[in-house]
């Protein structure tokens, strides 16, 4: 039977990344998938994320199954660390989910049995997974205008004309809370307060990616859409990823936060979370929760932990200035980079500009002229720029 399966076609992120790990250049350059590097050029493991294992290695006492929603010394660090300690907790079910594709994954799972015929609305363009996943739950995927027509800041005249035009009630539109996956291009404060009311006034429902927290502005400041789209909006979905911020790419630990309107209905959304979750990967592996759980406990680990979150988020800023600058020296305006966030950009590059760097220059980037900023360094930050500029 197995001969009519037909090849797939790579992912245009990660099957990138493969090919980058068989190119045997020796000047090779990875800027595809997002990562942090440090200016070593290395992914490092966090210090507070060591000290929190050799905690674990001497403490852990089981290796037995989880509750299918995870641990509460993580659900409750991580309700706290997303939606600030004032929040009335007892409105929000909140799962660990394998990294935040788990998190979206479960959420869309879950929702669709409340919402069957509903739609779901992703930004044009969003991260590349993002169609895949809600159309795998069986949801019609459609695309609100996000870029504008120099493909260098927000058109949010036409991300509102459209909502309100064609939004219909019950359906999820799916926001980036911040450091947008793959523009870089955030909203700002009183832009997410007008969003924020014209989708209660249509009655959609806020579904928030927030794969990136502190990687923008900081922990708490990029939480901030979160509390603007709670002022309109009893319910909210929010998929938090921990792979960027605690650097656990590979221990994949997310978290799913529904909350509802009164604490009366947390535990049927739970429920109905559990159910979602049992039959995809049954319960959530314990490694990487543990880390969170552990470092969000304790004082002295987290204040360890924000000071590399500050750290990475500081280093990220630089090479976006650095890569600016680079490429002025060489007569191009990047300018606009500048009020990007977080570890992309959109560099306005084509895919046959980018295919170019590949072949010629060995430098990898998203075919749709994303660049991974944080996979710059010092030592490739003028050869990049050279190369770019020819391109
Ligand atoms: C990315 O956009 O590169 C990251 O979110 C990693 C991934 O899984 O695609």
């Amino acid at each position: 039977m197995f001969e009519n399966f037909s090849l797939a076609p790579p992912d245009p992120i990660l099957g990138l990344n493969a090919v980058f790990e068989k190119d045997p250049r020796p000047f090779k350059l990875n800027l595809t998938v997002g990562v942090f590097k440090d200016d070593q050029g290395r992914t490092p493991i966090l210090e507070s994320v060591r000290q929190a294992e050799a905690k674990i290695f001497q403490t852990q006492k089981t290796k037995g199954y989880l509750p299918i929603e995870g641990g509460k010394d993580f659900t409750d660090q991580v309700n706290r660390l997303i939606l600030g300690e004032d929040f009335d907790f007892g409105r929000v079910a909140t799962a660990h989910t394998p990294g935040g594709t788990g998190a979206l994954r479960a959420a869309a799972d879950t929702l669709l049995k409340v919402m069957p015929g509903r739609r779901f609305w992703v930004s044009n363009p969003t991260w590349a997974n993002h169609n895949a996943v809600f159309q795998a739950a069986g949801f019609p995927v459609l695309s609100y205008a996000y870029l504008d027509a120099a493909k260098t800041g927000l058109d949010f005249d036409g991300l509102i004309r459209q909502l309100e035009q064609e939004g219909q009630p019950g359906d999820a539109v799916c926001l980036h809370a911040c450091c947008h996956n793959p523009t870089g291009i955030d909203p700002t404060p009183a832009q997410w307060a007008v969003l924020s009311e014209v989708l209660a006034k249509k009655r959609m429902l806020p579904f928030i990616d927030f794969a990136y927290q502190g990687f923008g502005d900081g922990l708490e400041a990029d939480a901030k859409p979160i509390s603007i789209l709670l002022k309109d909006h009893s319910e909210l979905v929010i998929c938090g990823s921990f792979s960027k911020n605690f650097g656990l790419y590979s221990e994949r630990v997310g978290a799913l936060l529904m909350i509802s309107a009164d604490s009366k209905i947390t535990e049927s959304v739970l429920s109905q979370m559990r159910v979602a979750i049992r039959c995809n990967y049954s319960n959530p592996p314990r490694h990487g929760e543990a880390i969170v759980a552990t470092i969000l406990s304790d004082p002295q680990l987290s204040k360890l932990w924000r000071s590399e979150v500050d750290a990475m988020r500081k280093r990220i800023s630089e090479m976006r200035v650095g890569f600016i600058e680079g490429m002025k020296k060489r007569g191009k305006d990047f300018s606009f980079l500048a009020s990007q966030k977080g570890m992309f950009s959109y560099t306005g590059l084509n895919a046959m500009q980018a295919d170019w760097l590949k072949q010629e220059k060995g430098i990898y980037i998203v075919g749709t002229g994303r660049i991974n900023v944080a996979g710059l360094t010092s030592d490739t930050l003028e050869s990049v720029c050279d190369a770019v500029a020819q391109a």
